[in-house]
């Protein structure tokens, strides 16, 4: 009989796994029969996450670190070779870049934004490749439309995204030596905790309600709704399956429209 799960047995670590967009991607990967690993500074946030994927009859482990520490990326693929042996799929989506303006952000944000999502994912890649080429695995980075299309509040969150589609471009051509397929998603506006905060901030400065600053930000982005985590993770889902294995390199913006260039 097909195997009804496409997934099945492919060990997957997921980086940022605790909430918004990396807690959809694993949960969906989960019910795709993927073992998961999941990874983030709150080991609390992780368990409920892995209770979930649990209750839903998958399989999943938690390994809680500051992926901006340079030997926590090692140490995550240590974890996951110790639990399961084996890493078919990285997901690099952990990230967080402060935004505001130019002249009041420090060298010290520049860097913490760099830390975590451009060399926390270098790391990670690095020490999970020879894995990931063994099992002619994948790579997948959650990146963001910032990279292509930066902004004024965004100086950080666009030079970090911009580098890390640039690092993407490269390791698919890495990947195309290896055996190991590489790609990328860029998410426009996303309703995750992250996104709640701009709204209320922006509701808050402009003294208006929650919901006429969404409108606000829904109209400024020229987009038909805001995104929810599950439409990253069913993009994630179908790009890691093994139908789309012919997919290396690609920069997809799931933006509902918001990237007018080509
Ligand atoms: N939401 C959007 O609209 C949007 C748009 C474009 C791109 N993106 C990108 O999508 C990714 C996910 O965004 P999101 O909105 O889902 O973010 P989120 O809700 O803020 O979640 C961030 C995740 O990363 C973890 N994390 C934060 N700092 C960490 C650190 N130092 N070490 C390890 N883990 C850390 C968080 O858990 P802990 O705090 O417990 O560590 C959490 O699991 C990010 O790379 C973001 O830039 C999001």
């Amino acid at each position: 009989m097909a195997n009804a799960k496409p997934l099945e047995g492919k060990i997957t670590i997921v980086t940022g796994a605790s909430r918004g967009i990396g807690r959809a991607i694993a949960l969906r990967l989960a019910r795709d029969g993927a073992t998961i690993v999941l990874a983030a500074r709150t080991a609390e946030d992780l368990s409920k996450v892995a209770a979930e994927i649990k209750a839903g009859g998958g399989a999943a482990t938690c390994v809680a670190m500051d992926l901006r520490n340079a030997d926590a990326p090692a140490a995550l693929v240590k974890a996951a070779i110790d639990a399961h042996g084996a890493i078919d799929i990285v997901v690099n989506n952990a990230g967080a870049t402060k935004r505001g303006d130019f002249f009041e952000l420090t060298d010290a944000d520049f860097l913490d934004g760099f830390a975590l999502k451009f060399f926390g994912a270098v790391r990670l890649t690095r020490a999970a490749w020879p894995y990931l080429k063994a099992r002619r695995g994948s790579v997948l980075s959650i990146i963001g439309i910032g990279g292509r299309t930066p902004g004024a509040e965004f100086a950080i969150g666009g030079s970090v995204n911009g580098a890390c589609l640039s690092f993407a471009k490269a390791l698919a051509d890495i990947g195309i030596r290896d055996g190991v397929q590489v790609n990328a998603i860029n998410p426009g506006r996303i309703r995750t905790g992250r996104f709640q905060k701009m709204v209320e901030a922006q509701a808050a400065r402009e003294g208006i309600s929650l919901e006429a600053a969404m409108q606000e930000i829904i109209g400024k982005a020229s987009i038909a709704r805001v995104g929810e985590p599950e439409d990253v993770a069913n993009l994630a889902a179908f790009v890691l399956s093994p139908e789309s294995r012919f997919l290396q390199g690609a920069l997809i913006d799931l933006d509902g429209g918001q990237t007018k260039t080509v």
